[in-house]
């Protein structure tokens, strides 16, 4: 893949709408709001409500006219499209192998068995290094099923605690090999000496869902010791700085756009399939979230966006004067309204038709998460290249198990 060819070509087309990525629809309220196409709005109301989430999560264009939505959308959804790693048939390993182990963790654990076996047949490294390794499930599977020496490094000894407990509660293969936990906050370099021995040129590292930063440090590490190679999965974007995390290569520093927290955010929610309910759920979240920044806006004066935190699930199918006025006193803010002007403010006609429009501009705001995901990660094999490495960007797992599926790997024969 021409990483340059691509980048420039999702910059040309996230540009013209920065201002809806880089915003999020409260901050737009009530000026910029304009900035969403009015058509594409009105398109998007006369749809039932399964043909948006249609839309919304599964960026399915069927129920589109043929016209300018749908032509954008459709390029968009181009321009995402990446390499599949085919990792063909998967082993059958014995169920206890992957006791308490989540489906898609299983999916994602058997694919990156399949790659890794392929790696060390070409490469031949010593010992795999699982950064953020959380309880080692991966690195148990590989220690004792595929005869891979592992090391797991975590912040958190807890986990830690459970994975090494783990490693000995059933039988394993005569040829298993060890994992040895590590506790460490990869923000920071080990000691020199333990880099030394654990990032040799023999070794392979891994990063699984790194949180934020921790993808780059990860990339870092492994390049500047010279290690055999890695694969790499961003998570948690949102975790990132604008100032320092993104724009790395010189490349998208001199051709690159700025992109903020909220873009960041949305990046996160590029590979996010959900499930109707979880869609309604979504919804009446954002109706509440809208519709109490508008009412803070009219009757508090407050302008800016308060972060209220999240609830749970079952507050949002309550009433809406039950979660504005718990708001306010989790926030100690003073409420003088009454619950009934609250809850008539909410389910005002006209105010639910508002809220329907909002989360109209919300579907197609949504559907920058992709290119917002992979601009990041573009610009990681950009930065990759630019030190002499040649990266690979594929999609590794079946999206419907595991939708944050896109790993930067890097070998010697890469
Ligand atoms: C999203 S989880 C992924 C866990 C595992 N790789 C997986 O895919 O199931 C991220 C892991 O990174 C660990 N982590 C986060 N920040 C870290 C840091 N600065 N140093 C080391 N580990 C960190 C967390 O404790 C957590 O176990």
């Amino acid at each position: 893949m021409n990483y340059t060819k691509r980048f420039d070509q999702i910059v040309a087309k996230i540009k013209e709408h920065q201002e809806m990525w880089n915003g999020e629809i409260i901050t737009l309220y009530p000026d910029r709001l304009d900035i969403f196409n009015q058509e594409w709005v009105k398109e998007l109301s006369l749809l039932t409500d399964e043909q948006l989430w249609q839309v919304d999560c599964f960026q399915n264009t069927e129920f589109l006219n043929e016209g300018s939505f749908k032509t954008w959308l459709n390029e968009l959804n181009e321009l995402c499209e990446l390499p599949k790693y085919e990792y063909g048939e998967l082993e059958k390993l014995p169920d206890f192998a992957f006791n308490k182990v989540k489906g898609k963790k299983r999916h994602e654990i058997l694919v990156l068995a399949k790659l890794l076996k392929q790696v060390q047949a070409e490469n031949d490294f010593s010992h795999l290094v699982d950064i953020g390794g959380g309880v080692g499930h991966l690195s148990r599977v590989m220690a004792h099923y595929k005869s891979i020496e592992c090391i797991s490094l975590d912040i958190n000894k807890d986990f830690q605690t459970i994975g090494e407990k783990r490693l000995h509660k059933y039988t394993k293969p005569e040829d298993h090999k060890n994992v040895t936990f590590i506790t460490h906050d990869f923000t920071y370099d080990l000691k020199e000496e333990q880099t030394r021995d654990i990032f040799t040129d023999k070794s392979f590292s891994l990063g699984l869902h790194t949180c934020g930063p921790l993808a780059l440090k990860h990339i870092d590490v492994a390049t500047v010791n010279k290690t055999l190679g890695f694969i790499n999965f961003g998570c948690c974007y949102n975790k990132l700085n604008p100032q320092t995390d993104c724009n790395i290569s010189q490349y998208s520093k001199n051709h690159g756009l700025t992109l903020t927290d909220y873009a960041f955010t949305l990046a996160c929610r590029g590979h996010s399939s959900m499930d109707y309910n979880a869609f309604k759920l979504k919804r009446r979240v954002k109706d509440f979230r809208y519709a109490i920044h508008i009412f803070f806006y009219k009757y508090f004066g407050i302008k800016e966006v308060v972060a209220v935190g999240d609830s749970e699930p079952r507050e949002y199918w309550g009433k809406f004067s039950d979660y504005l006025i718990g708001k306010c006193e989790k926030l100690g803010m003073k409420n003088e309204y009454s619950a009934q002007f609250i809850d008539d403010f909410f389910e005002d006609a006209k105010m639910q038709e508002y809220l329907k429009e909002l989360f109209l501009c919300n579907v197609i705001r949504w559907q920058y998460g992709r290119s917002l995901e992979l601009y990041l990660l573009i610009d990681r094999c950009l930065y990759l290249q630019e030190r002499g490495f040649s990266p690979l960007l594929l999609e590794f797992f079946d999206p419907s198990l595991s939708p944050r599926n896109i790993g930067i790997l890097l070998t010697r024969h890469s």
